[in-house]
């Protein structure tokens, strides 16, 4: 089938990628004309395991094709993506001018019969508008259907996440648009749940906000644990031993970031209320969030007395680990109140240090783990990369002033710690 993906974002781009390895003719189309130049040099601008090799692949047997042009991109394929960005306002709301400006090109360039299908995270009631907008600026008589198909993509896992989802979602008012989804995911065999567009646009954020609810729910957890004696990890897995509540998102720490769960969340908030509805139980959640982080710098404080000219190691700058993700980081806020408070920051992250580098300043950023915890006072975890599981510790506590580690992820055994002698902080026990 001929595809359009209209955003060559994380989203769009793992989804083209994808869909053109199923065996579809897909063009990706962005109006950043450098992105697409540097992807035609199939330089890909993000860090996603398995993407760029899944992109050359593709492009070289001539299944996936990028450009800037998107009337020529909607001539020539039956069904187009809308996969652009739906940034935050100030007030929470999501950003919806770059869905309504791709909806006004699509309707002014189609000749024919097109679907056009939402990809992108958007508000319930978004569908009805993208119809509106291509109705009154199509040029021509021609019919067309559009849908909402949101994306479940974890990044870091974004394409694993594509080709065995747990289930694909799909909104349509028409069964020649139903027919069409069912043909271009046909080949994953995975179930496919048909609903109406406004259900289908509500699932993603209640899906988003409910793991959002389970990460401030463990977290909230956590502080009853310090407070009792208890250990949050262990909690955890009896609760997570209970089907009807699953161990996953229940990980404690220093709270969800990443561009999708907040946004999402601050976006269901707002559009809740629009409608009608004062979400609290979401409001809830968020400033849930918010407090781990100053609980988590309370913890360096309380263990290195004053912060002002103290050295801190910040192993993981990244919202999570295998992405250089840095959009919406713990990390930022954590970095800027030690920074603000007279602290001297030596970071280190696998992945994220070049998008950090413009974020920060007056931050020494060091090649590993060992060359940030040298002569450091004390060593935080923000991010859980699976190779800080492995460190040496013995090098460690050779180069820290002090053998302190302050970990906001819970990736160590607090008793193998204790006893290489070192002091041992972490969430919730
Ligand atoms: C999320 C959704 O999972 C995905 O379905 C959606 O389409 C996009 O948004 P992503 O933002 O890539 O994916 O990250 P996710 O793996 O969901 O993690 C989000 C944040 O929650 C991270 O900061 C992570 O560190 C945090 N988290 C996750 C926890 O703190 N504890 C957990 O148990 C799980």
């Amino acid at each position: 089938m001929k595809i359009a993906i209209i955003g060559a974002g994380y989203v769009g781009l793992v989804s083209g990628a994808c869909f053109a390895e199923l065996g579809h003719q897909v063009i990706c189309v962005d109006n950043d004309k450098d992105k697409i130049n540097a992807l035609k040099k199939l330089k890909i601008p993000i860090y996603e395991p398995g993407l760029e090799e899944l992109v050359k692949r593709n492009h070289q047997h001539g299944r996936l094709s990028f450009t800037s042009d998107i009337a020529s991109a909607v001539k020539a394929s039956l069904v187009i993506f809308i996969a652009v960005g739906t940034p935050p306002k100030e007030n929470g709301e999501a950003d919806l001018t770059g869905i309504e400006s791709v909806a006004r090109s699509i309707a002014r360039a189609m000749d024919s019969y097109r679907l056009i299908v939402e990809k992108s995270t958007v508000p319930v009631e978004t569908g009805k508008w993208v119809k509106h907008t291509i109705e009154i600026n199509k040029k021509k008589k021609v019919s067309f259907d559009v849908a909402s198909n949101p994306e479940f993509l974890r990044e870091g896992q974004a394409i694993k996440d594509f080709m065995q989802p747990d289930r694909i979602v799909v909104g349509v008012e028409s069964k020649k648009a139903e027919e069409l989804v069912r043909e271009l995911y046909g080949a994953l065999g995975a179930p496919l749940l048909v609903t109406d567009i406004k259900s289908a646009e509500l699932i993603k954020h209640a899906c988003n906000s409910f793991l959002a609810m389970k990460i401030s729910f463990i977290n909230a957890v956590a502080s009853v644990c310090e407070l009792a004696g208890a250990d949050v990890e262990r909690v955890a897995e009896g609760m997570g031993m209970d089907k009807r509540i699953g161990r996953s998102f229940l990980n404690a720490g220093i709270g969800f970031g990443g561009f999708c769960l907040p946004k999402d969340l601050d976006a269901f908030v707002s559009i809740s209320e629009k409608l009608g509805y004062n979400f609290s139980l979401l409001k809830e959640v968020k400033k849930i969030n918010e407090s781990k982080k100053l609980e988590f710098i309370k913890k360096i404080e309380d263990n290195l007395w004053n912060i002002k000219e103290k050295t801190i190691a910040v192993l993981g700058l990244a919202f999570k680990p295998d992405t250089d993700d840095m959009r919406f980081a713990p990390s930022i806020d954590i970095i800027e109140k030690l920074q603000s408070d007279g602290a001297k920051i030596r970071a280190f992250d696998p992945q994220a240090t070049h998008k950090a580098k413009g974020l920060f300043s007056g931050v020494k950023f060091c090649k590993d783990a060992y060359e940030a915890a040298k002569g450091s006072d004390c060593m935080i975890i923000v991010t859980e990369w699976s190779e800080f599981k492995e460190l040496d510790f013995k090098k460690l506590k050779r180069l820290l002033k002090q053998p302190l580690i302050i970990d906001g992820r819970n990736i160590y055994d607090p008793n193998k710690l204790k006893g290489l002698g070192f002091k041992y902080v972490s969430i919730g026990r």
